[in-house]
């Protein structure tokens, strides 16, 4: 039972709210459980969500002010919750093996002490990650800082957050995934990627959004397990791209199409302002706006963003492959520079505060992601960076018999970390390597 498209209003997701502030801290309590929603017309999907909603609460953190979450795991399985994007405390980051088993808490440790941008948590659990996050453990994360605020940016109701899922349904509204019955990973065919054939936005399937006639700012957040989508504006608009996975543009850049990859994120502006009340826009055959009535008038475009320094002087190139590899008791598997995930092992030893070029080279489409560290792409397939690949990064997209290097600055924390593709069922299947900051 497929509703018809652009019917469902949009859904907001609530703001989580801390228990407790004090001069440094605001405390927070996320409790993972089973609800059964509508997704569906009709139907009811039982889903693992955070506060037992999908996407789960959404987090608006400040620059400098730490976040304390304290995350009870009411449901039947083991559970690790990552903030992907996150300067975070190797004890804090969600290691895949670091479990909040059933019944039992954790203690999250956020220090913020991040430039503004638009991150997202989700579980992170060894071997499972793709399976939870397909039933919904996954919401946002908002930080903020003066510099941003500073800018004249669309807030409040005109600052929308767009969590991009696909997901498939059985006719009784429970969630199709092609999980082994007899342990972790995918059937066979399905080695490549689990694709749904519903979008979601925000949870809910192709909805509809009125908006007024103004600017409006977009966090897209690709949280899929393995599609990525072509993002323009239909029949027509420019996307004013202003931030990118780890924070703030130097200056808006102008795209008529973006290609969000698992695990990435774009800040976006749209300018309604021109468009007559009564036209229908849709972003992606995802979702659709409709320009219901006038709205305040637009503050000019700042044409400065954020300081964005360049990065350079890199000591030292490491190589990095994501390849598949032959059968495993009888599996097809992903490795890292032919080598299975190994919690034991590092592939590489950082120092702390330092810059790094890193190659990344691939057999297929791998969105990698960097825990701790923000990058910036340097080259694209022996060319400069594509134009969406402009910015503070933490996930890029290594598209088929590609190279694309970064120079990644790690800083933040010592300790035990990880890259792996995003990919939610090639990092379920051995797709990830360990550094080690030193
Ligand atoms: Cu969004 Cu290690 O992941
Ligand atoms: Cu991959």
């Amino acid at each position: 039972p497929l509703p018809q498209r652009f019917t469902v209003p949009l859904p907001i997701p609530q703001a989580a709210k801390p228990t407790r502030v004090d001069g440094t801290t605001e405390y927070y309590t996320l409790v993972q459980r089973t609800a059964d929603v509508e997704i569906l017309p009709g139907v009811r999907t039982r889903i693992w969500g955070y506060d037992g909603t999908f996407p789960g609460p959404t987090f608006h953190l400040r620059h400098g002010r730490q976040a304390v979450v304290e995350l009870r795991n009411e449901l039947d399985a083991p559970t690790s919750m990552h903030l992907h994007g996150g300067v975070t405390p190797p004890e804090s980051d969600g290691y895949p093996t670091d479990l909040v088993k059933p019944a039992a808490t954790k203690e999250y440790t956020y220090p913020m002490r991040q430039r503004a941008a638009t991150l997202w948590y989700h579980d992170h659990r060894m071997d499972y990650t793709a399976p939870q996050v397909w039933r919904g453990l996954a919401g946002l994360c908002l930080v903020s800082d003066a510099e941003e605020e500073n800018l004249g940016l669309p807030t409040g109701r005109y600052d929308v957050p767009l969590l991009l899922t696909d997901r498939a349904f059985d006719e009784d509204g429970s969630f199709l995934y092609p999980a082994l019955h007899h342990g972790p990973g995918v059937e066979k065919e399905y080695a490549n990627g689990v694709l749904g054939d519903v979008m979601l936005v925000n949870g809910v399937p192709w909805p509809v959004h009125e908006v007024e006639q103004t600017r409006y700012r977009f966090r897209i957040v690709n949280g899929s397990n393995a599609r990525r989508y072509d993002l323009a504006l239909e029949p027509g608009g420019d996307l004013i791209q202003i931030g990118s996975d780890a924070g703030l543009l130097d200056r808006p850049r102008k795209h008529r199409k973006l290609t969000v990859s698992p695990g990435e994120r774009f800040d976006v502006l749209v300018d309604f302002a021109g468009y007559p009340v009564g036209t229908e826009i849709t972003l992606g055959s995802l979702v659709r706006f409709k320009v219901v009535r006038p709205g305040p008038e637009s503050p000019p475009l700042p044409e400065k963003l954020a300081g964005l320094e360049r990065l350079g002087d890199p000591v030292a190139t490491r190589t990095f492959d994501f390849r598949t590899t032959m059968e495993h008791h009888g599996a097809r598997m992903w490795t890292i520079n032919g080598e299975m995930f190994d919690p034991a092992k590092s592939l590489a030893t950082p120092q702390l505060g330092t810059v790094e070029r890193w190659r990344l080279s691939s057999d297929f489409h791998h969105p990698v992601h960097l825990h701790l560290a923000h990058f910036q792409v340097v080259s694209r397939g022996g060319k400069g960076p594509a134009a969406q690949d402009v910015g503070w990064k933490d996930t890029v997209d290594v598209r088929p018999y590609e190279v694309v290097e970064v120079l990644a600055r790690f800083d933040g924390y010592r300790g035990r970390y990880m890259m792996h593709c995003h990919n939610l069922e090639h990092e379920d299947m051995a797709m990830m390597a360990n550094f080690f900051v030193g």
